[in-house]
């Protein structure tokens, strides 16, 4: 084990924290060196009132129905109901994902987003005219859309993807407005951002913007199949998929030469999703990959935890075939990323061959495998094999499952630290979370026995590192 200890790279959750520092400090740098190059800048570029997308939402539409392209990327029901339209395309979207904080309150906002320069805190999005955007026009709701700017012209903080829903057009912008018109308004006020000084200006983004966003739709790639341009146009516009697993450079923006190659956010790693055959998703099937996004759950390759179960609960279930399976065709075309594993992280992993020693043996201190066979085994299997493991909501193997193949063993700390709670038209998937009566050296025990026994040996985690995931969420 010290021969892998010595060998590892720093741990993710580490390397965050490190990340985190630099990032403070090169930010406060840049900040202030570019200053007064800002003041310059801003003046002469102050967000006009009137933006170019300023057209009435009839004219918007009529415009819309006569651009051909955009005909291209109609998804669902494209002629269809718009109320409809825009609910499918919310949804696809995942705007509950970051407005909804409380399900009494849908969309209404209050969800804490922490980042590395403080909190910032979603706002209301119903159609109440005091505390939602009621009030708003639909100029001002394309505006904040495509071009990270709020009602007043001020800069919207990119934690907003505005980044992704740039590429989506004004159509479809505008269905999702015709349907949150339609939701019922919530009078609330959601708490105050926290960001330090100088994050706190938001005027700042300009410059962060200058480096780190690429405004415009998307432009379908006429040499491209219509389904591969479908899914190009959800995966980098609504579906936002880079926001969790295209790494980030020092100042947070997207580094677009590692794109889909995995990252690591609040505790979780989202995976590298590149076709690379060792370290990405390349040697899934098609229908693997359908499933995973419809279902969470593709058996023998991997289950959907954490943040990406949320994405197929709330967002990823409702697309239809065609749209999952455009998905699927245009995450297949992007370019592999290797991240130096030696297997898939599906690949891990053999059957316990022997607890007989530990049955009936009373819990001394902190061993692995007596709390595995104490708290997992009940679902999972002394073996790790599961109970009933390729139907839906089945308690999974836990060989040849990614998260416990993995080359960090974040994820699988993370997932008995706070279980999994998935619910599709397949399943209400349940896994109790372990956080609240296992300490942490318990859980780095467990972790450390099941990575050993069922999955990635080199994966390893400490106690003081379970301590910090814990704060992450
Ligand atoms: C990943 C989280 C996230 C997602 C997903 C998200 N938002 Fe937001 N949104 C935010 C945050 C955070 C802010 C506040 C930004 C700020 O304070 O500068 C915000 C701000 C807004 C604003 C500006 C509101 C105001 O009062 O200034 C609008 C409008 C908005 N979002 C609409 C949407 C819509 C519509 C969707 C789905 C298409 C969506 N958001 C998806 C996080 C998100
Ligand atoms: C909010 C963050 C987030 C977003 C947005 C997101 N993902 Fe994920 N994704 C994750 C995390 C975290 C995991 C790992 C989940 C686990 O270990 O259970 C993951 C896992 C996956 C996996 C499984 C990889 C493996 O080897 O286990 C696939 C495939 C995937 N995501 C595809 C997508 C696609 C396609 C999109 C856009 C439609 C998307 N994700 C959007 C966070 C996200
Ligand atoms: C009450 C039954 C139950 C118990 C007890 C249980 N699990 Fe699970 N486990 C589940 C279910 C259900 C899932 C989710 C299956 C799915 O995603 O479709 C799951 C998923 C997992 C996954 C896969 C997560 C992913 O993102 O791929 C791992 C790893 C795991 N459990 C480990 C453990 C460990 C370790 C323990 C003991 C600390 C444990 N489980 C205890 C039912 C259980």
């Amino acid at each position: 084990m010290s021969k892998h200890t010595s060998r590892a790279q720093p741990a993710p959750a580490l390397m965050q924290a490190r990340l985190r520092r630099r990032w403070g400090g090169a930010a406060l740098a840049a900040a202030f060196s570019l200053f007064a190059l800002s003041i310059a800048w801003h003046e002469s570029h102050a967000p006009s009132q009137q933006s170019t997308d300023e057209l009435p939402i009839t004219q918007a539409r009529a415009d819309d129905a006569a651009q051909s392209p955009d005909a291209m990327l109609a998804g669902p029901a494209a002629n269809g109901d718009l109320v409809k339209r825009g609910e499918y395309l919310t949804r696809a979207a995942d705007c509950a994902a970051c407005h909804t904080a409380d399900k009494s309150r849908p969309f209404a906002g209050g969800l804490p987003i922490s980042t590395p320069f403080g909190t910032i805190v979603t706002p209301n999005i119903t159609p109440d005219p005091d505390t939602g955007i009621g009030q708003w026009t639909d100029v001002d709701f394309l505006r904040a859309m495509h071009e990270g700017i709020g009602k007043s012209g001020e800069r919207l903080y990119p934690a907003f993807p505005y980044t992704a829903y740039t590429r989506v057009t004004d159509r479809d912008v505008l269905a999702i407005r015709a349907y949150l018109n339609t939701l019922t308004p919530v009078h609330y006020t959601p708490p105050a951002n926290s960001l330090k000084f100088p994050f706190n200006q938001r005027w700042l983004m300009v410059f962060w913007n200058m480096f780190n966003f690429d405004e415009g739709r998307f432009v379908p790639d006429p040499k491209q199949s219509a389904e591969w341009n479908r899914g190009a146009y959800l995966v980098e516009g609504l579906a936002h998929c880079e926001e969790c697993h295209t790494p980030r450079n020092f100042m947070q923006g997207l580094k677009s030469s590692a794109r889909f190659s995995g990252a690591v956010q609040a505790g979780w790693h989202a995976f590298n999703i590149t076709p690379d055959k060792t370290s990405g998703v390349g040697d899934w099937r098609r229908d693997e990959l359908v499933s995973y996004l419809s279902t969470g759950a593709a058996p023998g390759r991997a289950n959907a935890a954490g943040p990406m179960g949320e994405v197929v609960a709330n967002s990823t279930q409702y697309l239809t075939p065609v749209d999952l399976r455009s998905i699927v065709v245009y995450l297949r075309s992007v370019p592999p990323v290797s991240g130096g594993e030696t297997r898939p992280r599906h690949q891990w992993g053999n059957p316990a061959g022997d607890v007989t020693a530990l049955r009936g043996t009373t819990i001394t201190g902190v061993n692995g495998a007596q709390l595995f066979v104490a708290n997992c085994a009940s679902c999972h299997n002394w073996t790790g094999e599961g109970v009933g493991a390729s139907a839906p909501g089945a308690y999974p193997s836990l060989i040849h499952n990614s998260t416990v193949g993995a080359n960090d063993a974040n994820n699988l700390a993370m997932v008995i630290l706070h279980g999994v709670s998935r619910t599709t038209a397949q399943a209400d998937v349940l896994m109790p979370a372990f956080g609240g009566h296992l300490d942490d050296e318990q859980v780095a025990a467990i972790t450390n026995y099941v990575t050993k026994q069922f999955g990635n040996p080199q994966a390893t985690i400490t106690a003081g590192q379970v301590g910090k995931l814990r704060t992450l969420q």
